[in-house]
């Protein structure tokens, strides 16, 4: 079989807390393989976000490997992209000197036209054709977000993290967005993990929804195959008679973790007085974990 391009092996993440340490993720294990989507849902505060940074190398692991083209991850690097919930773009450059900032440091044997190219290409892509040239300030939040899609595309990362992109935007937006991204990768075939609250969202864009049991003491609770081809509309999608299917096990799911008791952070309790039927167990749908 072949070796995924990302790899989280029995991954642990442990916070300080006032009350002592936290377990957030304990044995997280998860394989992306190259020129797949796969979407990362749970409950607010399950530890998604810890994942997605600690892959991106911007937060230390506490136990267990993180592998990306069978390279342990030990820091940040230009071959993972992150694009967060809102883009932190410099205001008062452009929307293509603020791709370019990042190409520039990607591409810097290639020509100064080479780069601006690249970077005009991907804004093109996500809609912003006729917007390069206006302030970072002057762009609406939606097309804030466009530049900061094509600036992660334009890295031609091995990987795209991806982290609610689209949470501060309204409905609307949300949709045109998701297509963007979806056409935007479908042409580019990156290796794409995102982490994201809705369930209609993870459907039309994944090949896999990966569902983590509630915290503390998260890991992946199952993982539901999303068998829509490719390229896909979302009006074929939400026809398709599986979706509902699909979208019944994702909610069954999320509804079963929500009735499991603890969700605030508490320090970890001496094994002797655990509760075995605590959240830190995974919550078993009956199909095997990948
Ligand atoms: N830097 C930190 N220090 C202590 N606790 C943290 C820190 N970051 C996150 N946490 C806690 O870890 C848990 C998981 O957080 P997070 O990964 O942001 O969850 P999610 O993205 O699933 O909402 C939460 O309970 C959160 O309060
Ligand atoms: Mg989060």
């Amino acid at each position: 079989m072949q070796t995924p391009m990302l790899q989280f092996e029995k991954v642990c993440k442990t916070y300080p807390s006032p009350q002592g340490p936290y377990r957030v993720l304990d044995g997280f294990d998860l394989g992306v393989h190259k020129g797949e989507f796969v979407s990362i849902i749970g409950h607010s505060g399950c530890g998604k976000s810890t994942a997605l940074m600690m892959a991106a190398g911007l937060l230390d692991i506490s136990g267990g490997y993180i592998f990306l083209a069978a390279q342990e991850i030990t820091g940040p690097g230009p071959d993972r992209g992150v694009v967060f919930q809102s883009p932190s773009l410099l205001p008062w450059l452009t929307a293509l000197e603020n791709v370019l900032l990042g190409v520039d440091q990607v591409y810097p044997h290639g020509t100064r036209q080479q780069r601006r190219d690249i970077a005009a290409y991907y804004l093109t892509r996500v809609g912003l054709g006729d917007s390069l040239h206006k302030k970072a300030s002057d762009l609406s939040t939606g097309m804030k977000q466009r530049v900061g899609i094509a600036r992660a595309f334009a890295l031609k990362p091995k990987v795209l993290l991806l982290d609610e992109p689209f949470g501060m935007l309204d409905s609307l937006t949300r949709v045109e967005l998701q297509e963007v991204l979806l056409e935007v990768w479908y042409t580019e075939k990156i290796t794409a993990v995102m982490v994201t609250h809705d369930v209609d969202e993870a459907i039309f864009l994944s090949d896999r929804v990966v569902m983590m049991t509630s915290g503390p003491k998260a890991r992946v609770g199952d993982i539901l195959k999303i068998g829509f081809s490719r390229p896909r509309s979302r009006k074929d999608v939400m026809e398709h008679p599986d979706y509902y299917r699909y979208r019944g096990r994702l909610i069954d799911f999320l509804e079963g973790a929500e009735k499991k008791p603890v969700e605030e952070p508490k320090a970890d309790l001496p094994s002797s007085s655990k509760n075995k039927n605590n959240a830190s167990q995974p919550i078993e749908l009956g199909e095997s974990l990948v």
